[in-house]
């Protein structure tokens, strides 16, 4: 398994990918709608959207799993900060628990601090994020986009960090959900 950039003929593996992971009733879920709108927002990054493939490319990689961080940001009082919101996230149902999201989160936060992003923000476990250094918004003083998430809304801040008081906001289609 190797973890590389997404190309342009990806794409609608990476939609069945992320459709399956999040797939709870068989209906179209909600992440596979919200990283269509993301595709077409201003807020999408081509360089963080990241893709696992399994076997040999060109001819026989599969994709297996997929992560993208957006253009997010820090609204405090001493204006905005450009910061990266991480999700979604996912892996084919087949291929959990064999350490294919463990490699795209440590892809994908490798290439934020390489590329001097001060911060990634995720919505999720505490138990599955806190291993890669994500520890809650709250402890940076930085407040969830929804007052509720403060359990579950976490930060990682990376070398380029600098403290940063405010309200992250995601990007637009994020708001939509
Ligand atoms: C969450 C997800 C991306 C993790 O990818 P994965 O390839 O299955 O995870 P890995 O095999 O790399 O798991 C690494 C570790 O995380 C743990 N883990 C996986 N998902 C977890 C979760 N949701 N909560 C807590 N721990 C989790 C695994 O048990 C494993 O821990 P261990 O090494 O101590 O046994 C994947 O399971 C998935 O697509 N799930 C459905 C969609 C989803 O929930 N996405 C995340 C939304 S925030």
């Amino acid at each position: 398994m190797i973890v590389r950039r997404e190309l342009p003929a990806d794409q609608a593996a990476v939609r069945a990918v992320i459709a399956a992971a999040f797939t709870r009733d068989g209906t179209d879920p909600i992440e596979a709608r919200l990283l269509d709108e993301l595709r077409a927002d201003s807020g999408w990054l081509p360089q963080f959207s990241l893709v696992a493939v399994d076997g040999d490319e060109p001819a026989g990689g599969e994709i297996v799993g997929h992560v993208v961080c957006t253009r997010g940001r820090v609204v405090g009082a001493a204006g905005e900060t450009p910061a990266l919101g991480l999700g979604p996230i996912g892996v084919r149902p087949d291929r959990q628990g064999q350490g294919i999201g463990l490699a795209l989160m440590h892809a994908v936060l490798g290439a934020a601090d390489a590329l001097d992003e001060p911060l990634v923000a995720l919505l999720g476990s505490p138990a599955f994020y806190g291993r890669f250094g994500f520890r809650r918004s709250t402890d940076f003083e930085i407040t969830p986009p929804e007052p509720d998430w403060a359990e579950y809304f976490q930060i990682r801040p990376l070398t380029a960090y600098a403290p940063t008081p405010g309200v992250f906001r995601y990007a637009a289609p994020f708001e939509g959900l």
